[in-house]
């Protein structure tokens, strides 16, 4: 078998004394889609950063394809380049057309021409389904259509695989489908995706995996089928209870002491 795309042993990552990831094992296969669930404070958006060296970790190893991340003597800045990474907040940038935002990382990292950075550009853009947008300014689009131009920016550098932490997060309702649809045809274009999500049909329809992440451990790896339709851990349980219907959680946590337990 060939070797995972990313691979993650024994992570550590403290901040201080806050021990926020405390041995982390993950593999991700070429073309697989991991969702990485939890909830808030679990180390979801540590670990993702940690896997492209956003942070540097404590202790442990990362390798994106093959090469080890955490190696001192590594080319950083060329493993990075096979690492695109899409946030929450776009960060996009505002005095720059969308076009300029897609064409100047590949000029200023990749050192592409004027006119194939261009090229590429487009080609991103219509990828994402915003050819349209070419020179508008980013805060004359939607949220939905900011992300999608932040996604196109990373697929512009070519990567061999994709970060997503919370891309649909602070988007209002409506416009989180068009973003999910875009991540959904790069799954299917066979894309290795790590994907920090709150959207449990996402994760259902789309991820191959789906990892539960609790006070910096992961603790349920396996098929969505499993980890969110019949979870093995209490505490994947309880997640789920809050994250699919928060008021009921918080009636189950008021009346358990009384009743025994939460019931139904
Ligand atoms: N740069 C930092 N400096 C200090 N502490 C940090 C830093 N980044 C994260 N932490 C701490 O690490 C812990 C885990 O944070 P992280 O952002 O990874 O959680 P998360 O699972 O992504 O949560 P959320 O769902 O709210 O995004 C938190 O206690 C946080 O305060
Ligand atoms: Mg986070």
């Amino acid at each position: 078998m060939s070797r995972p795309e990313i691979e993650v042993r024994g992570l550590h990552k403290s901040f201080g004394d806050n021990e926020v990831l405390r041995g982390i094992d993950l593999e991700v296969g070429r073309g697989e889609v991991v969702c990485v669930i939890g909830p808030s404070g679990s180390g979801k958006s540590t670990l993702l950063r940690c896997v492209n060296l956003l942070e540097e970790p404590s202790g442990g190893q990362v390798f994106v394809g093959g090469a080890e991340l955490t190696d001192p003597d590594v080319d950083i800045d060329a493993v990075r380049r096979r690492i695109g990474m899409v946030f929450q907040q776009f960060n996009l940038f505002p005095h720059l057309s969308v076009t300029e935002n897609l064409t100047l990382p590949q000029r200023r990292v990749l050192r592409r021409g004027k006119a194939e950075a261009a090229k590429v550009a487009a080609e991103n853009l219509e990828r994402v389904g915003l050819s349209d947008k070419a020179t508008a300014y980013p805060a004359s689009l939607s949220g939905g259509q900011q992300q999608r131009v932040a996604i196109a920016r990373a697929l512009a550098m070519g990567p061999e695989v994709m970060l997503f932490d919370e891309p649909t997060s602070a988007l209002d309702p409506e416009l989180v489908g068009d973003v999910l649809a875009v991540m959904r045809m790069l799954a299917r274009e066979g894309m290795t995706m790590m994907v920090v999500t709150h959207e449990m049909t996402f994760a259902r329809e789309v991820a191959d995996r789906v990892v539960f992440m609790d006070g910096g451990v992961i603790v349920e790896d396996g098929a969505p089928a499993q980890v969110i339709g019949a979870p093995a851990h209490e505490r994947t349980r309880h997640f789920l209870s809050r994250l699919l219907d928060p008021a009921m959680a918080e009636v189950e946590e008021e009346t358990s002491d009384q009743v025994g337990g939460p019931g139904k």
